[in-house]
C-alpha cells in the first residue's frame, strides 16, 4: 500500500461502504472472553449504542454482528472495521495532517496498537489484559480522521476511546484532551467496569495505553531494573558485599515479562513462574529468558548449579507461582528477593490463574462458572502467602509490585496482615521507589523520534548522555546514585537492543534533568541535528502523575494518600502549561477503582514558544508531586523542595514543621 492510499483511508474514516468481515487471526494473542454481565436490556442498548457510529443502511447486517460479537466475546469491537493498512509508528509526515502536533499524535496512537508491540491488537488493548487503546474499531477509525483534519485551532476530546469532537480552541491550549474510565466515585467496583466497558461507555485505559505513551518492553525494563538494582542496595544496607541474589516473582506477560531480563542487567539469578505456554514462548525466543523448566526438582537443580556458579541465569518456571513457592520452600531454597507480578488489577478475567486446575480449564471457568473460578482465586492466593510466609521467616525480601497483590490477598482471608492492622509486607514503592526515586524527582521520563529513524534516537542518547553526565558534576550526594544508575543506562542503551516499535528512549530524571534534556532536543531540532520533532512524555507511574494508595502515594504518611487532588492537579496545570496532549485516568497497574492517573506529551518542535512551554510545564509536572511528598514530612522531598526553592525564582511552597512525636503523646494522655 502507498503512502498516498494510506492517508486516504486515515483521512476517509468510517468507510462509506461496508468492508468485508475480517478473519480471526490464530496468530495473535486475544483477549479473554469477558464476563456475560449485561441483562438483556442492556445487551439491547450496548448494540444500540454500537449502531450510533454508523449510517442507516448498514445496521441491519451489523446488528446480527454486533450482537454476536458481544455474546462470543463479551464486548463489541466492531472487527469488521479493523483496517487494512499495518499499523505502527512512521514517519510523522507519512500521516495526513493539518496540523503537526497532531500527526504526531496519530505516530503515538498506531504504535500502541501495532501488532509487534500491543498485547491484544484486535481488540485494541495495548498491556496489561485490560489496558485499551480505545473501545472499539469505529472509535480508533473516527479518532484518526478528525486528527487528520484539526486544525492548531482545535482540541479533540476524548472520552474512554469515544472522540466526542473537535472544538475550537487556541494555538497555545492542548491539541488533545483525553479521559479515562472516570465515573461517579461510588460506581467504580469491578463489576460495574465489565457493564460499563460491554456497554460501549467507559474503558480501563490502565495508564500509557490509553493515553498513547506506551513504548513497548523497554520502559518496563528500564523500571524494573532500577527496582532491583535499588532492592539489592537495599538489602546491603552499609554491607560492601551484596553476593549473588536470587529473585523469585510470577508473570511474563506484558510487563512481567521484564522481570527475567531486568534481573540479569542488576546481575541477580531469577525464577519467573508462568502458566501461559504463549507468554513464556515469546520471552524465550525474545532472548529474555535463558531457560524454561516445567519441573521444580529439576529447577531446584539448576538454581542451585547457578549460585554455586555464581552466574545471574534467568529461568522460566512453567507452571502455577503457588507450585513454585511452595516446592522451593520444601527444599529449602533461599530465596533473597520475592515478588509477584500476576494481573491481579483484574483477579476475575483471567488475571490471576488458580493453583491446582490447568491453565485451559480455569479459561473455561472465568465465563462458565465466575463464582467457582473466584472461589479458587481466592484459596490459590490463601495458599501463595501461606509459602511466602515460610520463605521469609527463613529471610526473603518480599514486597509487592504494584499489581494488587496484597489487596486481593487480603480480601481473600490470607494471612497477610500485620498485628498494626498493616499489610505484612511493603509495596515496591512504599519501600524502593517512593523514597529512592520519587521524593527526589526522579521518575520514568520518555521520548520518541518523530522521524521513526534510528540515526535520530541514537543522536537524542547521545545528547542526553552528555547532559546528564554534566548535570552530574554539580549535583548533590542524595541523587549521585540516581544520576550515575541512569547515565550508564543510557550509555548502553543501544547496545541492549530494547527498541519495539516506535523509535524511543526511556531514563529517569529528576526536573533538572528532563528540563536540561528536552531544552537541548529542542534546540537540536531547530538547527537540524536531529531531522523531526520528537514526543516527550512519561510514565504516569512517576512523582507527580498517580493517586495510588497501594503503589505509586504508598509512601505517603500523613493520612492523604487516599485522596486524589495529586493526579488531577498535575494534569489540569499540565494543560494549561503548554501540553501538546493531557490524559486523566480511573484505574491503571493495581485496577479499577483504586488509582487515579495522569500523564501527557508535548511534541518538541524546535520553536522558541515550545522551549517556554517545556520549562514551565516540566518544572510544574516534577514539582506538584515533590510539593506533596514535602508536605507528608518526607525527608527526601523536602530536601529537594528546599534546593528547587533556591534556584526558581516565583516557586513558594507551604513547608511543613515537624512536630515532636513526644508532646504529641503527652498532650493526648493528658
Ligand atoms: N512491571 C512493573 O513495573 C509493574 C508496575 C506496576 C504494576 N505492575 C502490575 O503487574 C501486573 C502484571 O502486568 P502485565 O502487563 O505483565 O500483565 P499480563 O496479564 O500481561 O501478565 C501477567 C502474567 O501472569 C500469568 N499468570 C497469572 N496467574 C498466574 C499464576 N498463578 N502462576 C503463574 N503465572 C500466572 C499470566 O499468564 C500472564 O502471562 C499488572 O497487575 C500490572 O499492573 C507491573
Amino acid at each position: 500500500m502507498t503512502t498516498a492510499d494510506f492517508k486516504k483511508m486515515i483521512v476517509e474514516g468510517i468507510p462509506g461502504k461496508l468492508p468485508a468481515p475480517k478473519p480471526y487471526d490464530q496468530n495473535l494473542n486475544h483477549a479473554p472472553r469477558r464476563k456475560d454481565i449485561l441483562s438483556p436490556e442492556e445487551k439491547k442498548l450496548a448494540i444500540k449504542n454500537a449502531l450510533r457510529y454508523f449510517p442507516l443502511q448498514f445496521h441491519k447486517i451489523l446488528a446480527g454482528e454486533f450482537a454476536r460479537e458481544l455474546i462470543d466475546t463479551g464486548r463489541i469491537y466492531m472487527f469488521r472495521f479493523r483496517p487494512d493498512y499495518e499499523i505502527k509508528a512512521r514517519h510523522i509526515d507519512d500521516f495526513p495532517y493539518k496540523s503537526r502536533h497532531a500527526a504526531a499524535i496519530m505516530l503515538m496512537i498506531s504504535n500502541n496498537l501495532d501488532t509487534s508491540v500491543a498485547q491484544h491488537p484486535h481488540e485494541l488493548i495495548t498491556y496489561g489484559g485490560n489496558g485499551a487503546v480505545f473501545q472499539n474499531w469505529a472509535q480508533y477509525r473516527l479518532t484518526m480522521k478528525y486528527l487528520s483534519e484539526m486544525t492548531d485551532e482545535q482540541t479533540l476530546v476524548i472520552y474512554s476511546g469515544h472522540p466526542l469532537g473537535l472544538f475550537p480552541s487556541h494555538k497555545d491550549a492542548p491539541r488533545l484532551v483525553v479521559t479515562n474510565g472516570m465515573v461517579i466515585p461510588n460506581y467504580s467496583s469491578q463489576d460495574d467496569w465489565e457493564r460499563f466497558n460491554a456497554l460501549g461507555v467507559s474503558q480501563y485505559g490502565q495508564m500509557t495505553a490509553g493515553s498513547y505513551m506506551y513504548i513497548g518492553p523497554q520502559g518496563i525494563v528500564h523500571g524494573t531494573t532500577i527496582t532491583i538494582l535499588n532492592t539489592c542496595r537495599k538489602l546491603r544496607g552499609k554491607n560492601k558485599d551484596n553476593g549473588l541474589k536470587l529473585f523469585v516473582s510470577s508473570g511474563l506477560g506484558g510487563m512481567s515479562g521484564a522481570q527475567p531480563k531486568a534481573a540479569s542487567l542488576a546481575g541477580v539469578i531469577s525464577v519467573i513462574a508462568e502458566i501461559n505456554p504463549k507468554a513464556i514462548n515469546t520471552r524465550y525466543t525474545q532472548g529474555w529468558v535463558d531457560e524454561v523448566v516445567s519441573d521444580t526438582e529439576r529447577l531446584a537443580e539448576r538454581v542451585n548449579d547457578a549460585i554455586k556458579g555464581k552466574r545471574a541465569v534467568s529461568f522460566a518456571y512453567h507452571g502455577n507461582i503457588v507450585d513454585l513457592w511452595e516446592q522451593f520452600a520444601r527444599y529449602n531454597i533461599k530465596i533473597d528477593i520475592g515478588s509477584d507480578q500476576t494481573s491481579l488489577h483484574n483477579p476475575w478475567a483471567g488475571g490471576y490463574y488458580p493453583a491446582g486446575i490447568s491453565f485451559e480449564e480455569s479459561n473455561r471457568l472465568i465465563s462458565s462458572d465466575p463464582e467457582k473460578f473466584k472461589e479458587l482465586v481466592r484459596e490459590s492466593l490463601r495458599r501463595q502467602v501461606k509459602a511466602i510466609n515460610t520463605h521469609c521467616e527463613r529471610g526473603t525480601y518480599f514486597f509487592d509490585y504494584g499489581n494488587a497483590f496484597l489487596l486481593e490477598a487480603s480480601r481473600a482471608g490470607a494471612d497477610i496482615m500485620n498485628s498494626q492492622g498493616n499489610f505484612k509486607y511493603p509495596s515496591y514503592v512504599e519501600d524502593i521507589m517512593g523514597p529512592m526515586c520519587f521524593d527526589y524527582g526522579f521518575g520514568p521520563f520518555r521520548w520518541v523520534c518523530c522521524s521513526n529513524d534510528p540515526a535520530d534516537l541514537e543522536m537524542t542518547d547521545r545528547i542526553a548522555a552528555e547532559t546528564l553526565g554534566k548535570i552530574m558534576k554539580d549535583s548533590p550526594l542524595e541523587i549521585q546514585q540516581q544520576l550515575s544508575d541512569n547515565l550508564l543506562w543510557i550509555e548502553q542503551a543501544s547496545k541492549n537492543k530494547l527498541v519495539v516499535g516506535s523509535q524511543a528512549r526511556i531514563l529517569y530524571a529528576d526536573a533538572e534533568g528532563r528540563i536540561a534534556i528536552a531544552k537541548r532536543f529542542n534546540s537540536a531540532i531547530e538547527r537540524g541535528i536531529i531531522s523531526a520533532p520528537v514526543v516527550i512524555g512519561r510514565d504516569h507511574h512517576d512523582v507527580s502523575g498517580t493517586d495510588s494508595p497501594y503503589r505509586e502515594t504508598s509512601n505517603i504518611r500523613d493520612g492523604s494518600k487516599f485522596t486524589a487532588d495529586m493526579a488531577v492537579q498535575n494534569v489540569i496545570g499540565d494543560s494549561f502549561r503548554g501540553a501538546t496532549w493531557v490524559s486523566l485516568h480511573n484505574g491503571g497497574g493495581v485496577g479499577w477503582g483504586e488509582v487515579i492517573n495522569g500523564g501527557f506529551g508535548m511534541v518538541l518542535d524546535g520553536s522558541k514558544e515550545t522551549d517556554k512551554k517545556l520549562t514551565m510545564m516540566l518544572h510544574w509536572d516534577v514539582n506538584n508531586g515533590i510539593a506533596r511528598r514535602s508536605w507528608a514530612r518526607n525527608s527526601g522531598a523536602m530536601f529537594t523542595l528546599e534546593r528547587e526553592m533556591k534556584r526558581t525564582p516565583g516557586l513558594n511552597v507551604t513547608v511543613p514543621f515537624i512536630a515532636d512525636d513526644r508532646l504529641i503523646d503527652e498532650a493526648l494522655s493528658e
